[in-house]
């Protein structure tokens, strides 16, 4: 069997299923299984197979009962890296690449204009996907990221050796709690926090697969926004920026947090790709 056989018959096999992007999720799998990249499948449609087709079927079946591609190939591409991810992580979104790029142009505008070395901080890093790629583009950056759940520091530990991050240094600990302790003070303040809210139905593949301490945030999916900003102040260096990224749905609710606890701050919201508000900008005057 060729390549683009099996491409055509995995493709068969998963028609009835509903799973959104199993057209793209073939390929990754193929591709894992040749050990070559997405790009390279393409020149090779017409290979023959040499892998263990069992061994393939058998990964395709557990895709199809709901095991999200990500957690069969350990892989998922984040800002143009390749980040180890298992169970133990939430799966790196491509939303949470635009929190990355809007930061990366707060660093370049504004705040390398004063011309002094910066730091950031990074609360929930999960498999370290923010806090790494924001690591490797700005070698400069002084960056401390944290998580409450070891297991996940882990597999950031083991992203930062394999992505060959030298300026990342992990900490673990509640919320702003270890950068309080270890007297850490910030130019920015980044987190993308558990928000959904603790009762909302969510799809099958993210319930039964990711681990519910990076999913959820209380009853309104607000609780850990409340907690840095009643907390901020301790961390956050004057001129500096807390970057948060949201729900789509969560802007009119957190605008009225944010005038709470920020009267005298500015900030602003951005919208994502898909044109949903997602993202929260606020800069300490
Ligand atoms: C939505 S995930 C984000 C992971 C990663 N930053 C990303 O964007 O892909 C939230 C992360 O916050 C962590 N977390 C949950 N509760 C926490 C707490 N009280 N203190 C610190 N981290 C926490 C979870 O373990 C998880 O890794």
């Amino acid at each position: 069997m060729t390549v683009n056989e099996l491409i055509k018959k995995s493709e068969d096999y998963l028609k009835e299923s509903n799973i959104i992007n199993y057209l793209a999720d073939v390929k990754i799998l193929i591709a894992f299984f040749m050990k070559i990249s997405l790009a390279k499948l393409y020149a090779v449609q017409n290979e023959r197979i040499k892998f263990n087709l069992d061994e393939y079927w058998q990964k395709l079946t557990e895709y199809q009962n709901g095991k999200p591609i990500q957690h069969i190939t350990n892989r998922q591409s984040f800002y143009g890296y390749d980040f180890y991810v298992d169970n133990n992580v939430l799966i790196p979104r491509y939303e949470t690449e635009e929190l990355v790029d809007n930061i990366i142009f707060l660093i370049d505008n504004i705040l390398t204009a004063e011309n002094k070395p910066l730091t950031l901080i990074d609360v929930g890093t999960g498999s370290g996907a923010i806090a790494i790629s924001l690591g490797l583009e700005n070698p400069q950056l002084k960056i401390y990221a944290s998580d409450i759940s070891q297991l996940a520091l882990n597999v950031a530990k083991r992203n930062i050796k394999q992505l060959k991050c030298r300026n990342v240094q992990l900490l673990k600990g509640d919320m702003l709690e270890p950068f309080i302790k270890n007297k850490i003070k910030t130019d920015f303040l980044v987190c993308n926090p558990p928000y959904i809210p603790k009762n909302q139905e969510i799809s099958y593949r993210v319930k039964n697969y990711e681990p519910h301490v990076a999913l959820f945030g209380d009853d309104d999916g607000l609780y850990f926004y409340r907690q840095i900003f009643k907390n901020w102040h301790k961390v956050v260096n004057k001129n500096g920026f807390l970057c948060f990224e949201h729900g789509y749905d969560q802007k009119k609710a957190l605008e009225k947090l944010v005038k709470e606890y920020f009267p005298d701050q500015k900030y602003f919201f951005r919208k994502d790709i898909n044109k949903k508000w997602r993202m929260l900008f606020v800069n300490i005057l």
